[in-house]
């Protein structure tokens, strides 16, 4: 867990280039941008065209801007591509193999292979670290919200930019190995692998949802 100070003078240190467009000013109507938004479909096997860095830095900074109590930042991004997804690979298998000693488990070659080659589903993964700061006022369940709201506008941000991403986790995801890896501390969560890249599959349409059953209006 890292301080309120700590914090500060990071977010002093490094400022967030933002382009502000009103509410009220953008180009597309409103019924375009929500079909938008609710036409995402998460997409697995992605290949290249990857996002270019500043593609990717746009995205993250938007991230940045998700609601964020007491202005924590309580996230980190881990961009991982080309070999390196290898190395993310071999973490992935020593934590694999990690789980099934502690669960006394047998491991197969075939599942130790198909979680070497997990990472190799996309171009680019962009690991979303939770990383908790102390502060009396906001609770580690706020600050998990917070970037799972980030997780949701990186994802848009791509999608805005042309490129699909499925928000995986997994069972390894929070497993020693794969912490270590990240350098995520005891407290911290890595709470999403976003792969990102593009789809040689259309997406698909999604199915209207009944919100009926989830909604309650009171006045
Ligand atoms: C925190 C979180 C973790 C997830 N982890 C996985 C995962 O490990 N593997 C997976 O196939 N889907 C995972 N999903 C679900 C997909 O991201 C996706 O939302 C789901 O497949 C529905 O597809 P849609 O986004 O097109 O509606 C996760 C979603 C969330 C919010």
């Amino acid at each position: 867990m890292t301080t309120t100070d700590e914090n500060n003078q990071a977010s002093q240190d490094n400022k967030l280039p933002v382009k502000n467009v009103a509410a009220n000013d953008v180009s597309a109507s409103s019924e375009e941008l929500i079909g938008w938004i609710n036409s995402r479909r998460s997409m697995g096997n992605l290949d290249t065209p990857a996002p270019t860095r500043d593609q990717i830095e746009s995205a993250i900074e938007c991230a940045a801007t998700a609601p964020d109590h007491k202005k924590l930042r309580p996230w980190r991004f881990i961009v991982t591509q080309g070999e390196a997804r290898h190395e993310l690979g071999n973490a992935l298998v020593a934590a694999v193999k990690e789980k099934a000693l502690k669960d006394g488990e047998e491991l197969s070659e075939k599942t130790i292979k198909k979680t070497h080659t997990m990472p190799l589903r996309a171009p680019v993964i962009i690991t979303v670290v939770t990383q908790m700061q102390e502060h009396k006022k906001v609770p580690p369940f706020e600050q998990m919200l917070s970037a799972g709201a980030a997780v949701q506008n990186l994802i848009l941000a791509l999608k805005a930019q042309g490129f699909s991403t499925v928000w995986r986790t997994g069972l390894l995801c929070n497993e020693p190995a794969v912490k270590a890896y990240f350098d995520v501390g005891p407290d911290d969560y890595v709470t999403a692998f976003v792969y990102t890249g593009t789809s040689p599959k259309d997406e698909s349409k999604r199915k209207p949802i009944d919100i009926e059953p989830l909604v309650r209006f009171e006045s």
